[in-house]
């Protein structure tokens, strides 16, 4: 029953070795999202935001169409229907210079932390909310009358309200008029649960054990728990944070800190207090691990609330990443509870702090009535304990010792709904969907550390990821996230500024397959486009496949529509016929005259790409008809259709649309001047390559800034590309990637099928610096949770990477885009060019 040192060690060595034993292993769970939206295409969006900064606190009241946001230095007042629309309202709220003047000499950041941000913002009564700020390192509060929008003149002392650090974790409610906040409050920086009630402040214990250890708090949450309640229960205030995990300090002799744990801990809405012992401190202080099942998971960045209508069906989403000491690894997970499996905790065994041993755990000894923690209910009104403050002192000396409960809560699922790597999840928020069948889904909108959404859908315990959007420029923490059913619209808090985004686009998915593929339960197939259900009278003429993804377009006429072009080329050249997967999820097919296109040995001048196809070397029989069809999730659907033509060499000039005579040789018999004609030609192809090269420039540019294959920032530290490396040198490589290396006749570029990098980070343009190399990465990372590149996106093996040999050491591969590449190759190759282009023109 004592978790001691090796018990411990052991767990964790374990856990390093055979991953946690839970039925899935971290790696199945991670999903690539299937669509990729950058900000260039975020067309549905409305940006809000002003000289402040730090839109941090967002407040919407829905039924009223508006929606609070509270900066620094500033509380504006936005139409939630178009947070762009220009009728907002501004209340400055500036720190007054001296106020400014002390926090500097305190010696705090003039940039950051000598402002006012308005960490609070809620609504207090009809006609007022109640807004805290951290006023340059001396919170204070006012009631803001709503119908006039003013800053009042009168404030309220903060310092028991709201944190003195803008970016300390805080959580505050207003519940039946009393505020309860979470925070670390002070200069002494102590974490404490507060309820502010006309002038009687109840807290958290100190003494002699610490209920908070370190609290890091991201959210708060009250269950109406009295409601219907057959035992006369009281309503709940739940809280989630971070701590020092008391309870895994191993010994006495390890100086190193205790590792931090997840944990919820729970508070009654009617506590008073005790009497004497207990005075003006929560009698009902609870709480409880939080587990999500995933190793070295422990840091809880968000949670957010979701109930059907009644609060016994209120889960909790929550989002974790990574603690401390594995920082370098950038990975997040999102477990679900159930509110039911929270309160099992609560009325489960304590556990005990032994001062011999100074250890934790499990209390075997008599539990006093009424049991300690608990709410006051019927059963301890029948027994004459009315309030808190009637309870006994045995009662209350008990919970003083006692806050933490020996069970933990886990997660709803049996362990995590979605592993991502790369990701730091800061934000949550949940929309609760039905169905065109009826069903109910849960569509989750994960805010990312560098100021991306990722949409996804809870399909029974797994997650899909629809999409993947770029809500801002310039990389920056989602720092707040709020669903308006009413506008359908997601509303994004970070430094920059307000982002509203539509719950759902569509109309983005241009063909039945796609809307259906994309499983997004926002969106039906009418026969023409994709819809969204909401905007449909006639839902049952609507398609949709949200289970499996797959059903219900077999008689769409969207299969024949792909329009085919025509490709010239000479013997021996290269050509790429371009085949854009719009999907990440989706796997490029090829068939030639009705036969799959494979990469095999035999067929080594075929390079599989998820851009296109690229035949190098092109022979006679090459020629045909090419199909391109994209594969996803057991569906195929024609992207696109080439008519290759294949010409013996040499041949300078393009054939003749008619006629066995080429056209120069009619118009030397009809003019007799050869010079003029010479002439003239050489300067029209010369005028058409100079077009043709800028056009293949504007292109290459449009590709790197759509994302697709350009790697931004190149970073090191990657498994795969310490495998381009290697086997570009030629040693130690893959069979296959050693014989692309020998068969390949220029020498100058090295096509490998792997990883690919598919995002430029943006606001980086230009071409990348050479990287470094990739850093040697610790054993036991390299198949599990390796620290990969932020950009690698995981492409199931159909993508290339690109080496240039001849111009490049291959210990810094300079990687460029496939359309890229290309082009510098036709360049060299004028005649190619132009071909090509006077086919273009007859397509
Ligand atoms: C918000 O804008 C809509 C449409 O422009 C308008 O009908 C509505 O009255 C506005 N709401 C508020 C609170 O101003
Ligand atoms: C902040 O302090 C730095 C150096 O102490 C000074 O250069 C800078 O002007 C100050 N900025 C503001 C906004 O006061
Ligand atoms: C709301 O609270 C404010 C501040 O306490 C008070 O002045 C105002 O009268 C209240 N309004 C109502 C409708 O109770
Ligand atoms: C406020 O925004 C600035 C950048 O705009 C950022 O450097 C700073 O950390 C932010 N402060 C907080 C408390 O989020
Ligand atoms: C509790 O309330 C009941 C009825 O309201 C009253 O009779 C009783 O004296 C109260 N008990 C205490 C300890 O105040
Ligand atoms: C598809 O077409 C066939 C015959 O053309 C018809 O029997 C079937 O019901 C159609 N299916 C759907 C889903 O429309
Ligand atoms: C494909 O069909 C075309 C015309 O039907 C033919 O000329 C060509 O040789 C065929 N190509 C192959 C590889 O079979």
């Amino acid at each position: 029953m004592r978790k001691n040192v090796s018990f411990f060690l052991m767990v964790l060595f374990v856990v390093a070795i055979m991953g946690y034993p839970s039925r899935r292993s971290a790696m199945d769970l991670d999903a690539t999202p299937r669509m990729t939206i950058v900000y260039n295409d975020l067309t549905a969006a409305r940006r809000f935001s002003s000289r402040a900064q730090n839109y941090t606190t967002l407040l919407l009241e829905d039924e009223k169409g508006i929606l609070y946001v509270g900066a620094r230095g500033a509380i504006f007042s936005l139409n939630s229907s178009n947070i762009a629309d220009g009728s907002h309202q501004r209340m400055d709220w500036e720190a007054s210079p001296e106020k400014r003047a002390d926090c500097l000499k305190k010696g705090k950041n003039n940039k950051t932390e000598c402002y006012n941000h308005v960490r609070l913002l809620q609504r207090l009564n009809a006609t007022h909310l109640y807004a805290c700020g951290t006023y340059a390192f001396h919170p204070l509060c006012a009631y803001i009358d709503t119908s006039t929008f003013r800053l009042p003149s009168h404030f309220e002392e903060g310092k028991e309200k709201c944190p003195y650090d803008p970016a300390q974790g805080y959580t505050g409610l207003i519940v039946d008029g009393n505020l309860y906040t979470a925070t670390r409050y002070e200069f002494r920086n102590l974490p404490d649960i507060r309820r502010n009630q006309h002038q009687r402040l109840l807290r958290t214990e100190e003494s002699p054990l610490h209920w908070l250890n370190d609290a890091e708090f991201v959210a708060s949450v009250l269950v109406r728990e009295s409601v219907l309640s057959p035992v006369g229960d009281d309503d709940k205030i739940y809280y989630f944070f971070t701590e020092r995990a008391g309870e895994e300090s191993t010994s006495v002799f390890d100086k190193t800190p205790a590792p931090r744990a997840a944990r919820v801990a729970r508070v009654c809405k009617n506590d008073l207090g005790g009497k004497k012992i207990l005075q003006r401190k929560w009698t009902s202080f609870m709480k409880a691990r939080l587990a999500c099942y995933v190793p070295y998971y422990e840091v809880l960045k968000d949670v957010y609330s979701l109930d059907g209508g009644d609060w016994q069906s209120t889960v909790f989403y929550a989002a974790f990443t990574l603690s401390a000491q594995w920082r370098s690894m950038e990975v997040s997970a999102i477990c679900r509870y159930n509110v039911s499996e929270v309160r099992a905790a609560f009325e489960g065994t304590y556990m005990e702090y032994q001062d011999s041993s100074r250890k934790w755990s499990q209390y075997n000894g008599d539990v006093p009535e009424p049991r300690p923690g608990s709410c006051i209910t019927n059963r301890a009104r029948r027994r004459g304990y009315n309030t808190s403050q009637d309870l006994p002192n045995n009662v209350l000396d008990f919970i003083k010792l006692h806050p933490l409960m020996y069970e933990e809560v886990k997660p709803a699922d049996g362990g995590a709904l979605l592993v991502k790597r790369n990701v730091i999840y800061t934000q949550v928020a949940v929309d609760r969907v039905r169905a065109l069948n009826g069903q109910e889904y849960d569509v989750l909108f994960l805010g990312t550390g560098n100021g991306w959404i990722h949409k996804a859908v809870v399909i029974g315990s797994m997650v899909h990821i629809i999409e993947e959007i770029q809500a801002f420029r310039v990389p920056q923490p989602v720092e707040n996230l709020v669903i308006s059913k009413q506008q359908r619209s997601l509303y994004v808090g970070a430094q920059s500024g307000v982002l509203q985004l539509p719950l759902s686009s569509c109309r983005r998915y241009v063909s039945c397959f796609d809307c259906i593929l994309a499983r997004d339960p926002y969106c039906g197939w009418d026969g023409e486009s994709c819809r969204e259900l909401a905007e449909t009278l006639k839902r049952s003429l609507l398609i949709q496949d949200v289970l499996h993804g797959n059903m219900g377009c077999w008689n769409d006429s969207a299969q024949a529509t792909a329009l085919q072009k025509n490709r010239t080329v000479l013997r021996g050249d290269d050509v790429l016929l371009p085949c854009e997967q719009a999907s990440n999820l989706a796997q490029a097919a090829w068939l030639l005259n009705g036969t799959e296109v494979v990469n095999e040995k035999g067929q080594a001048r075929f390079r599989l790409g998820v851009d296109g196809l690229l035949v190098t070397d092109t022979q006679l029989e090459d020629g045909g008809e090419y199909r391109c069809y994209a594969q996803e999730n057991g569906l195929q659907a024609l992207v696109a259709t080439y008519a290759l033509t294949v010409l013996p060499e040499p041949l300078m000039p393009p054939p003749p649309p008619t006629g066995p005579h080429p056209p120069w040789q009619a118009a030397i018999h009809e003019y007799g001047d050869m010079r003029f004609i010479y002439i003239s030609a050489i300067t029209v192809l010369g005028g058409l390559c100079l077009v043709l090269s800028v056009v293949l420039l504007y292109v290459s540019c449009l590709q790197k800034r759509r994302g697709k294959y350009s790697l931004g920032v190149p970073q090191g530290s990657s498994v795969e590309l310490q495998t381009v490396s290697s086997s570009c040198l030629g040693k130690g490589g893959q069979e296959e990637e050693g014989e692309e290396l020998g068969t390949y006749p220029d020498g100058c570029l090295q096509i490998i099928p792997g990883e690919a990098p598919t995002l430029a980070l943006p606001g980086k343009e230009g071409p990348p610096p050479p990287p470094p190399p990739p850093p040697p990465l610790p054993a036991e990372f390299t198949n599990g949770l390796a620290a990969l590149p932020n950009m690698l996106r995981k492409m199931n093996g159909n993508s290339y990477m690109l080496l240039r040999q001849n111009e490049e050491p291959c210990t810094s591969p300079l990687y460029n885009s496939f359309t890229e590449e290309l082009s510098k190759i036709l360049e060299k190759r004028k005649h190619t060019q132009l071909v090509e282009k006077l086919d273009e023109s007859s397509v």
